[in-house]
C-alpha cells in the first residue's frame, strides 16, 4: 500500500497539486491522467519515494516496481539479461553457476575439480530453492513477450537503444512483480509512466493483459486509450491550473462521460462568472459617476477583476499548442537520394542496399518492426550517422528538418531559449518568443532547462525549432509519441497542411492516415511500394 497525506508538488514557483491524500491498495487500477506538464510523471516520482514532495509525507507498505517515463542512467555495464533477472536476484547465483561450470570443465587438478563440482551443486540447489529454474523461463517469457529477444538480452545496456533500455526495465518491473515461480499471488504496486510507448503492437496487447491480471495496485500514466479502457477501475484526473488531483472510482469509460458532464458545468459556471463579473463592472462604472460611491465602485470592480482573472487561469488549462511546421524553402525535383545503404552493429545486420529518392512534397512512410531499423534509417538520411556502404545524396536546396524520437536535438543541460536560439541562429528574438508562445512556452519556462521539461514538452519544443528551419524535407520519428491528445491533434494537422516532403516513422495510425502517403517503405528489406489502406494494419503491428 502506498498512502500520501498533505501533498504539496511544486514545478518551480508553480503549485501543481496542493494539500493532496491518496491511497493505492492492492486492486486498485489507477489511470493518472491530465494534460502535457500537469504533474503526472512528478507526481508518480514521488509516489515511488524517488522524488522528494514540496511538502507532506509519502509512505510505503510492500514491494513496488516504478517505471519512469525516460530511461534509467545506472549501470549500463551489465547485460540486458542480468538486469532482469537482478529483480529477484538470480543474477549473480547464475553467473556463479556458470563460473563454476566452465572450472569443472577447465580443470585439470582432481581436487580442484571436486571442489568445484561441490560449488556447483551448492550454488544449483539454492537456484532451484528459490525456484530459479521457473524464474528464469518466466523471466525469457515476458522478455519476449516485449519484444527483446535473446540477442537483445546478451548485450550490455550501454548498446541499447532508449527504447530497448526501457523495455527491458518494463521486463525487470513485471518479471519483480509476477513471482510465478514461487507461486504466490503478488502485491507489488506497479508505477508505470508511459509504459507502451516503445512497444509494438502485440507487446501492448499482451501488456494489457498482464495488468488486467496483476492483482496488486497499479497506477499507470498512459495515453493509449484502449489500454486505459481495459486496465483500469479508477481514474485520477490532475489538473495543475486547479493544483487538485480529482478521483473518479470507475471504468474509463464511465468516466469520460462523467468528465464530459464536469466540463459542462465548470463551462456553465464560468458562463455565469462571467455575466456577474460584467454586471459587477457595468454597477461600477455607473456608482464611480457619484463622489459618494467611489469607494464602492472601487471595490466592485477590484472583485469583476478578480473573478476575470480567475477565469484567465482556468482558460489556461484548455489552451492548445499552435503546433505547425516550417514554410518549406524552394528546392530541387528530388531534394533528397539514398543508394545502396546498409547498416550493421557489431555482427549484427540491420539493413542492406536500401535505395531510396525523396521528391519534393512527396510522402513517405517507413514501416517494419521493431528492430528493423527505422530510427536508424531516418538517422543515416539525417547525417546523424554513417552508413556502412552507400551513400546518402543531398540534392538542389535540400534543407532537413529532422524530429528524433528521443529528442537528441535538444541539448538537455541548455534553458528552452537557449535551445531555440541554437535551433533557429537565424530568426529574429521577438519571432523566436511568439513561436515558442504559440507552442505555449513562456515566461519562467523559457529559462527552464529543456533536460527537465516533461515528455510531451519536450516533443513540443523539439517541434518548435523545425519549424523556423524552413526545412523542405521533415524526417519525422514517432513525432506523437508523449502528446495529449489535445497536441497530438495540432501536429496531426500540422502534418496535414505541410507542403514540402515528410518521410515519417509512427506505431500511430492517425498520423499516417493525417499524411496521406503516396509511398512506403518496408524495412529492413527496403522494399518500396504504393500506399494502400491495406498496409494501415501494419502501422500498428509495426
Ligand atoms: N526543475 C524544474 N523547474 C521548473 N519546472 C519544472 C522543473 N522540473 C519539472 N518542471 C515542470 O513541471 C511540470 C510537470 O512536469 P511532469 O513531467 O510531471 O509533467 P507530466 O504531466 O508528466 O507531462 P507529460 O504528459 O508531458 O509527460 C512541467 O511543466 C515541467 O516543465
Ligand atoms: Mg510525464
Amino acid at each position: 500500500m502506498i498512502t500520501a497525506t498533505g501533498l504539496e508538488l511544486r514545478a518551480g514557483s508553480r503549485i501543481l497539486l496542493a494539500d493532496t491524500a491518496l491511497r493505492i491498495q492492492s486492486g486498485d487500477r489507477i489511470g493518472l491522467v491530465g494534460r502535457n506538464g500537469a504533474g503526472k510523471t512528478t507526481t508518480l516520482k514521488v509516489l515511488a519515494g524517488e522524488g522528494e514532495p514540496y511538502a507532506g509525507e509519502v509512505r510505503h507498505g510492500g514491494e513496488l516496481g516504478y517505471l519512469p517515463q525516460d530511461p534509467r542512467e545506472g549501470d549500463l555495464s551489465v547485460t540486458a539479461k542480468d538486469r532482469v533477472l537482478s529483480a529477484r536476484g538470480l543474477d549473480t547465483l547464475l553467473r556463479d553457476m556458470e563460473k563454476a561450470q566452465s572450472a569443472m570443465s577447465e580443470l585439470v587438478d582432481d581436487t580442484e575439480r571436486d571442489r568445484a563440482v561441490r560449488r556447483y551443486g551448492r550454488l544449483e540447489e539454492r537456484f532451484a530453492a528459490l525456484g530459479g529454474y521457473a524464474a528464469e523461463s518466466e523471466a525469457a517469457r515476458i522478455c519476449s513477450n516485449l519484444g527483446l529477444p535473446d540477442r537483445v538480452l546478451a548485450q550490455t545496456l550501454g548498446t541499447l537503444s532508449g527504447g530497448q533500455r526501457r523495455r527491458v526495465e518494463l521486463a525487470r518491473i513485471l518479471f519483480a512483480a509476477s513471482e510465478a515461480g514461487a507461486g504466490g499471488k503478488s502485491d507489488t504496486i506497479l508505477l508505470l509512466d508511459e509504459p507502451t510507448n516503445h512497444l509494438d503492437a502485440d507487446s501492448i496487447t499482451w501488456l494489457r493483459g498482464f495488468l488486467k491480471a496483476h492483482e496488486g495496485g497499479l497506477v499507470v500514466i498512459s495515453h493509449d486509450v484502449e489500454l486505459l479502457a481495459e486496465v483500469v477501475n479508477k481514474v485520477w484526473f490532475l489538473d495543475a491550473t486547479r493544483g487538485e488531483l480529482d478521483h473518479y472510482n470507475m471504468t474509463w469509460k464511465r468516466y469520460q462521460e462523467a468528465r464530459a458532464t464536469d466540463e459542462k458545468r465548470r463551462r456553465r459556471e464560468r458562463a455565469n462568472a462571467e455575466k456577474k463579473a460584467a454586471a459587477l463592472q457595468q454597477q461600477a462604472a455607473k456608482l464611480g459617476a457619484k463622489a459618494t460611491k467611489a469607494v464602492a465602485a472601487k471595490n466592485m470592480a477590484r472583485r469583476a477583476e478578480q473573478m476575470l482573472a480567475n477565469l484567465d487561469e482556468t482558460r489556461q488549462a484548455d489552451k492548445v499548442a499552435h503546433i505547425k511546421f516550417p514554410a518549406p524553402a524552394p528546392c530541387g525535383r528530388t531534394p533528397l537520394t539514398a543508394e545502396g545503404l546498409s547498416k550493421s552493429y557489431g555482427s549484427l545486420e540491420i539493413f542492406t542496399g536500401v535505395d531510396l529518392a525523396i521528391d519534393r512534397g512527396s510522402k513517405v512512410v517507413v514501416l517494419g518492426l521493431n528492430g528493423a531499423g527505422k530510427t536508424t534509417l531516418l538517422r543515416l538520411l539525417g547525417g546523424m550517422e554513417t552508413a556502412d556502404t552507400g551513400a546518402v545524396e543531398a540534392g538542389h536546396g535540400l534543407r532537413l528538418g529532422y524530429y528524433a524520437q528521443e529528442h537528441e536535438t535538444l541539448d538537455h543541460d541548455a534553458t528552452v531559449w537557449e535551445n531555440i536560439r541554437h535551433l533557429a541562429p537565424d530568426t529574429g528574438a521577438q519571432e523566436l518568443r511568439n513561436l515558442l508562445g504559440s507552442f505555449l512556452f513562456s515566461g519562467e519556462q523559457l529559462d527552464q532547462t529543456a533536460g527537465t521539461l516533461s515528455g510531451g514538452e519536450k516533443t513540443r519544443l523539439a517541434l518548435a525549432g523545425l519549424v523556423s528551419s524552413a526545412a523542405n524535407v521533415l524526417l519525422l520519428d514517432e513525432p506523437t509519441n508523449n502528446l495529449d491528445p489535445a497536441s497530438r491533434e495540432q501536429v496531426l494537422s500540422a502534418l496535414r497542411s505541410y507542403t514540402g516532403a515528410v518521410v515519417l516513422v509512427t506505431h500511430d495510425p492517425g498520423a499516417v492516415e493525417a499524411l496521406e502517403p503516396e509511398r512506403v517503405i518496408l524495412l529492413p528489406d527496403g522494399t518500396e511500394d504504393h500506399w494502400s489502406a491495406d498496409y494501415l494494419d501494419l502501422v500498428q503491428l509495426a
